[in-house]
């Protein structure tokens, strides 16, 4: 059993408002899921962030402080299948920068597959894979003396309360050196009309990838959710800027999670809790930088600005 989980399972769902952390949405069934997410045409982040990749990488490497003559090294956190960084790599070899390319993933499988497409797509790109902790494996690439420029992409950052963001950057600096860059993707804030169905998409798949979580601990935990007494119900609040996933319980009921000898008691229309989306701005990652050694050095954009990459410094 993954304790941890259990554990946070069992405080989570004791606590009011119910909630469950958004990193446990990636078991296989969800990780595969959110794959689909990403293709469907409501979900505009990615492609917009593609867009960018394929229209300004030769903008965001002048805008980055990368020579042709010193190498460097580019590190992913959380790659995932590296689709987007495949198009800036090949700006890059064609251009004959030098440099190492480092992902970081959790997942074996993510980082076995963008090692075959860089071999086949890149073959001047060095490679070395890393799977585990970010902090950790950033702390031992400390050692090499080469420039760094980190990529964290995706609006993965959003996911993260605005507290934690600010921690989590904090870290990141004491784990690089002076001059060493990041090139931070991030969701901008915009109107609900175009943000409410990024996470309600028509086909019911981001419906499917938040039910996954109960279908998850049914499967882990021996427990008794009821799929049909249980809707996704997004939010999202145009003022602050926060999409918020939630799941509802559609009437009173008892939910048994045998494993961890614990029932869970939800009210009609009670809502858990599972994952907040910050949407950004200039203003918004000024207050997530403050306090750090970052500085905003940059920022790049999609033709409809919905979407926006930010180069930071220390
Ligand atoms: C991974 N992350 C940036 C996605 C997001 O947009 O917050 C996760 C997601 N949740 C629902 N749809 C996509």
């Amino acid at each position: 059993m993954n304790k941890i989980f259990a554990k946070d399972i069992k405080e989570g769902l004791s606590q009011f408002p119910k909630q469950i952390p958004s990193k446990y949405f990636y078991d296989e069934r969800g990780s595969s899921l959110f794959s689909e997410i990403m293709k469907q045409p409501e979900y505009y982040l990615t492609n917009a962030e593609l867009e960018i990749f394929q229209l300004k990488s030769k903008e965001i490497i002048e805008q980055l402080k990368v020579r042709k003559d010193t190498p460097f090294e580019l590190i992913e956190l959380g790659a995932g299948d590296g689709y987007k960084t495949i198009e800036f790599l090949k700006v890059l070899e064609k251009e004959q920068y030098q440099y190492d390319y480092i992902p970081i993933d959790i997942s074996q499988k993510a980082l076995d597959q963008i090692k075959s497409t860089v071999a086949n797509q890149l073959p001047e790109t060095t490679i070395y894979p890393k799977k585990g902790d970010y902090f950790e494996i950033l702390h031992d690439l400390k050692k090499s003396s080469h420039p760094k420029v980190l990529f964290f992409l995706g609006s993965n950052i959003g996911n993260m309360k605005d507290e934690l963001a600010n921690t989590f950057l904090k870290r990141l600096a004491e784990n690089l050196s002076k001059g060493d860059q990041l090139l931070l993707g991030v969701d901008l804030m915009k109107s609900k009309s175009i943000i409410y169905p990024a996470y309600n998409d028509s086909k019911g798949i981001t419906s499917a990838f938040n039910l996954n979580l109960l279908e998850r601990i049914n499967r882990e935990f021996d427990a008794n959710f009821d799929l049909l007494k249980f809707k996704h119900c997004p939010e999202y609040d145009e003022e602050l800027g926060i999409a918020k996933s939630a799941i509802q319980s559609m009437d009173k009921q008892s939910v048994e999670i045998k494993a961890l000898d614990f029932i869970v008691h939800f009210e009609a229309g009670e809502m858990v809790y599972t994952e907040i989306s910050r949407k950004y701005s200039n203003s918004i990652l000024d207050k997530i930088c403050s306090g750090t050694e970052w500085e905003i050095k940059g920022k790049l954009t999609d033709h409809r600005g919905y979407f926006a990459d930010y180069i930071l410094e220390i």
